[in-house]
Formats: C-alpha cells, sequence, structure tokens
C-alpha cells in the first residue's frame, strides 16, 4: 500500500472505507490515478460528475470566477447565482430557490420550508413527515430519520420525530399514514442508494392528487436522479407532475459542492427574513458551476442524447441478464441504471475485480451494480463497460 494511503488512513476518521487507489485527475470520461493507470469513469463522482472531466465552459467559469471574488455571504447579492437561480426556475416550472452545499442540507432546507409553509397557511398542526421505505436522504439527523433503511440510523437513537415510512410505489400504503398532523410525503422519483428504482406513473400521478387533496407538501429528493440523469432536466418532468418542492445537490455543480431547493411561490413564502441560511450558499464559486451545467444539460438536444445513451446502455444490460442466470433484472431511467444480481453473488468482488481491469463501478441496495457515469458517456465507453464487465461475469 502507498505511504500517501497509509497517511490517509493515520489521519482520516474511520467513517469510510475507501479503495485502494488515490485518483490523481480526470479527462474526459476517465479518471487516472496517482501510479498513471487510466480507469473508465461509470460511477463519476456517485452520479455527480455531470459533465465528466475537464469541460472547457466549466473550467472558464470557475477560472474566471476565481480571479474575481470567491465569496461575498448573503448579506449581498452576486451574479452568478442570479443567472444560476434564473435559469433554474425557468427549467423547473417552479417559482423560487435557496442555495446551500449539499445534498442534506438540501432535504434540511426542505423539511424546514415544509413546516413553516404550512404554519404560513394556517396549518399550524401539520408538523409530520412520510417518506419511504428503502429510501436515501442523506446524513444530517433529519435527513438520516426520513432515510428509510435501518442500517443507516443504527445506533442514532433517539432520532428525530414525527416521521414514518410508507412504502415505495403502493399508494395504499402512502394513504394509511396520512393523518390530519401530515405536513409533507418525501420521495425519489428513481431511488438511488436502496438500489435504482423508478417510480411508478400510477404512483406519482396518484401522490400529487392525495397531497393536493390534504394540503400536504410533496417533496421530491432528485439530488441523485435530477439534473439530466433520467434524460429529463427534472426526474419528475417524466411523470409530467410538478413537486411543491424539489431538492437537489450532487449533478448541478458536476463536482462543485453545491446543494439547492426550487419551491412554488405558495410554499416559498413560508421562509421570510432570518427563517433559514447558509453562509456559503449563493456562493458565487460555486454558483459558476452551476450556471455553466444549467445551459449544458438543460438544452434538450444534451437531454435527448442521454435518452438515447440510456436506453443504449438498458439494452446492453439487458442482454447480459439474458445471457447470465445470476442477474435478476435491470432498473432504471436514463442514465442511472442498476443490474440486480442473484443475493449469492459477490459485488463488491465484481467492482474490484473491475478496477483492476480500469473500470469503476458502484453497488446500491441489497443486490444492485448501478451505472451513473458522467452524462457526457459516449456510446464506445458503454461499449468499453460491457466488454470489462462481461469478461468478469463470464469467469463466475
Ligand atoms: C437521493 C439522495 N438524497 C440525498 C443525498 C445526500 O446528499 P449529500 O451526500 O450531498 O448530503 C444523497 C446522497 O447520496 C442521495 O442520493
Amino acid at each position: 500500500m502507498s505511504t500517501l494511503i497509509e497517511q490517509g488512513k493515520n489521519s482520516f476518521m474511520t467513517n469510510y472505507k475507501q479503495f485502494d487507489i488515490v485518483i490523481d485527475h480526470g479527462e474526459g470520461n476517465y479518471v487516472y490515478d496517482i501510479d498513471g493507470k487510466k480507469y473508465l469513469d461509470f460511477v463519476a463522482g456517485i452520479a455527480t460528475n455531470s459533465l465528466g472531466y475537464g469541460n472547457q465552459a466549466l473550467k472558464d467559469a470557475l477560472h474566471a470566477q476565481v480571479d474575481k471574488f470567491l465569496h461575498c455571504s448573503n448579506l449581498y447579492w452576486n451574479e452568478p447565482s442570479i443567472h444560476a437561480a434564473t435559469k433554474m426556475v425557468a427549467l423547473s416550472g417552479l417559482d423560487k430557490v435557496f442555495f446551500c452545499n449539499s445534498g442534506a442540507e438540501s432535504i434540511e432546507a426542505s423539511m424546514k420550508l415544509a413546516r413553516k409553509a404550512q404554519k404560513a397557511n394556517g396549518n399550524d398542526e401539520k408538523t409530520e413527515y412520510i417518506s419511504m421505505m428503502d429510501s436515501f436522504h442523506g446524513r444530517t439527523f433529519a435527513a438520516i430519520t426520513a432515510t428509510g433503511q435501518l442500517k443507516y440510523q443504527k445506533g442514532l437513537n433517539p432520532l428525530f420525530p414525527g416521521v414514518s415510512y410508507g412504502k415505495f410505489n403502493d399508494i395504499e400504503s402512502i394513504k394509511a399514514l396520512v393523518t390530519d398532523k401530515t405536513c409533507a410525503i418525501m420521495v425519489e422519483p428513481v431511488q438511488g442508494e436502496g438500489g435504482i428504482k423508478p417510480a411508478e406513473q400510477s404512483f406519482m400521478t396518484e401522490l400529487r392528487t392525495l397531497c393536493d387533496e390534504k394540503e400536504i407538501i410533496l417533496i421530491f429528493d432528485e439530488v441523485q436522479c435530477g439534473i439530466g440523469r433520467t434524460g429529463q432536466f427534472f426526474a419528475y418532468q417524466n411523470y409530467g407532475i410538478k413537486p411543491d418542492i424539489v431538492c437537489l445537490a450532487k449533478g448541478l455543480g458536476s463536482g462543485v459542492p453545491i446543494g439547492a431547493i426550487i419551491a412554488n411561490e405558495k410554499t416559498a413564502k413560508g421562509f421570510q427574513p432570518g427563517d433559514h441560511a447558509a453562509t456559503f450558499g449563493s456562493n458565487p464559486l460555486v454558483t459558476s458551476a452551476a450556471s455553466v451545467v444549467l445551459d449544458v444539460i438543460g438544452d434538450d438536444e444534451f437531454l435527448a442524447d442521454v435518452t438515447d445513451k440510456g436506453m443504449y446502455l438498458s439494452e446492453k444490460l439487458h442482454a447480459l441478464e439474458i445471457k447470465h442466470d445470476f442477474l435478476t433484472g435491470v432498473r432504471g431511467l436514463g442514465l442511472m441504471q442498476g443490474l440486480v444480481f442473484d443475493l449469492k453473488i459477490d459485488r463488491l468482488g465484481i467492482v474490484m475485480q473491475a478496477m483492476e481491469k480500469g473500470l469503476l463501478l458502484v453497488t446500491a441496495g441489497s443486490d444492485v451494480i448501478r451505472f451513473v457515469p458522467p452524462l457526457t458517456i459516449k456510446k464506445e465507453e458503454i461499449d468499453e463497460c460491457m466488454t470489462i464487465l462481461e469478461d468478469i461475469l463470464s469467469e463466475l
């Protein structure tokens, strides 16, 4: 093991279990480690490096902003954040933006805004949340409570109060949990960490109707599935409905740390001056990056290409599934695909072998390997990924 990794192990807390490689730089849809070994990247910093590595417009925007200034706080306006927010409103069909720094913070902001909005609309009793089993919403206390997976909550009790969990894609199980106290329902249109599970159309439509009827705020967590990943700019655009609040992070900065929520006017009014804040929220460096991402990915042709490549990837995965008995399904939307394995298969072993052969992959849920490459991935690179994978699978 390299001395550098040993130094890392000596100085880092043990909450991560990193693979034994040190990434040095990236180019296109490949990354290189410090020994010069090249890896085709189907992880993209966990569905984050949406434009791959070295995008010229992104680099130019960041360099230009570094030369101007890095930070001014929310005591004042700055141009890049105004440009980014204006584009987000236009793309989303929603009305108002709040910027923060991460996915979990965007969840936290959405949960606070939902409560504040309910109070502002005279619904003082509406303080509770319903989220989904197998969901993932992040690691702050409210977000980890909303996360419907016990393994992430182990040892953290008592959790944030007032959260219950319904079955994803089962509207009756959600209806059974609704009470006069229900403030918001939270759902990932495509569950990511839970195993790449897209919501069904009827579930999404009925959720919207239920929330309208019962004055419940509908929150979509698009931290992983948003920003073009599914072939629509927002995953909810695949379903023809809108949430009251959408949570974003990951792909919004293509590698620069940023989070955001966008809400409709009625809900956004819940935040009045002083109600919520983040020192680095609206930071000009990160919003200058987001602005480029919004321009590039918000383009119809770019999105059509994501859909096309997503279908190509899905077809290739289906071909593998037909060939190997231990593969039991392919799920996903656009460039967010999951290959489902028989539980007896060692997925981590496959990920390690792939790394050895120059391909980065990551697992999801209890039985899935997920494919979340940069949205700039090329069909030839999808072929390259399939060749390496097939090499490994045929030896199992
Ligand atoms: C759907 C979803 N929500 C929230 C989060 C938390 O984001 P972050 O790690 O930026 O806090 C994640 C991270 O994987 C996610 O996938």
